[in-house]
């Protein structure tokens, strides 16, 4: 067996979240208050730049928190990822860098990463295994932040190799959820087709417009299950891996996704594909046999979390629009 059923935490041990303002933080510090976490800290930006290597330091050692999660990256859509290649790398590594060795600094002995399932090569079989790490090319439009990731995962590995720490990292599919960025250019693809879908019902148009066939399938994770899984291994301590990947371990077709989409908006118009688009990889998703095995499993359909992710669109006062 290769889980400890014995929690490295107690309730009131201090739980350092870093990026809270971020879609997957909200998530993780309303998952640990949840589970009766008492003592959380959730610093913002401007109370420390996770770029400044100085503050970062001395926040830590200041705080020695018991755990820290690092939910702080410079995090985009495909066209940012191709843009803005060196200042995803460059940022990237230093959040990360800088967090990894306050930590070590301060002795903290545990520490959850989180890296992306952008990490696999762009030609990996399906569905996605975690063996299949560095065995060929990543996709070019994203290969920055992709080896950020790998950097990470391989820099809490080889800590933990080394100092023997509990630093552990887990690969998240495509999230979506409450707190999601809907801007239209930067989003992620389910916040971006609710947006969308409602600009197309505003202005009265019977078309919605999908790029490319609407053939290729990818995974979707709500984000209180990923929030659950980082919890899950906070409480539970993995030896016989260094990183987990993370999803439903499910996929639908893109266009799929749209029509469930529209029908839960109330669109009844058409769908047309412009196949002059191009479509990416055929098929996206993760191998989540390992997590399962060891007892955590993806609770929220498809259906209740685009339910609660398209009442957060429609009600909440202050979207993430950037
Ligand atoms: N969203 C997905 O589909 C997805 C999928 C797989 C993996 N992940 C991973 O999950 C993690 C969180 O992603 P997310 O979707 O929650 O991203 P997000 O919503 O963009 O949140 C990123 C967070 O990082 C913070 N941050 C960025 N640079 C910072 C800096 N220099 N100093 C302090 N804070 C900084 C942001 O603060 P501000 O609010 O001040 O900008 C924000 O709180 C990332 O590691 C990402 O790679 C996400």
């Amino acid at each position: 067996m290769d889980i400890k059923f014995m929690s490295p935490l107690n309730k009131n041990d201090l739980v350092l979240i870093l990026g809270g303002s971020g879609l997957v933080g909200s998530a993780l510090v309303r998952a640990f208050k949840a589970a009766h976490y008492t003592n959380i800290i959730a610093p913002s930006r401007r109370e420390l730049d996770l770029l400044n290597s100085n503050e970062v330091s001395s926040y830590i050692i200041g705080k020695a928190p018991k755990i820290i999660i690092d939910a702080a990256a410079k995090v985009g859509g495909i066209h940012a990822n191709n843009v803005y290649r060196a200042d995803f790398i460059l940022e990237n590594l230093a959040i990360q860098n800088n967090l990894f060795k306050a930590a070590l600094a301060a002795k903290v002995p545990n520490f959850i990463f989180l890296g992306s399932s952008c990490i696999y090569p762009k030609h990996c079989p399906q569905p996605i295994l975690e063996e299949y790490l560095l065995t060929s090319e990543l996709e070019p439009t994203n290969e920055p932040y992709a080896i950020a990731k790998i950097a990470g995962l391989k820099t809490a590995e080889n800590i933990k190799r080394q100092y023997g720490l509990n630093y552990f990292s887990l690969m998240p599919t495509n999230l979506y959820g409450v707190g999601d960025n809907f801007h239209p250019e930067n989003s992620h693809v389910i916040p971006g087709l609710i947006r969308r879908m409602d600009e197309t019902i505003k202005a009265g148009s019977k078309i919605f417009k999908i790029w490319g066939t609407g053939r290729v399938k990818r995974e979707f994770l709500y984000v209180d299950d990923l929030a659950s899984a980082c919890l899950f291994i906070a409480e539970n301590k993995v030896d016989e891996h260094f990183f987990l990947n993370v999803g439903t371990g499910e996929d639908l077709e893109i266009g799929e996704l749209a029509k469930k989409i529209g029908e839960l908006m109330g669109f009844n118009g058409t769908y047309e594909f412009d196949t002059t688009k191009p479509d990416g990889t055929p098929r996206k998703v993760l191998d989540v046999s390992k997590i399962q095995k060891l007892g955590w499993k993806a609770k929220v359909s498809l259906h209740d979390g685009l339910v609660k992710t398209i009442d957060h669109f429609k009600t909440s006062a202050k979207l993430r629009v950037c």
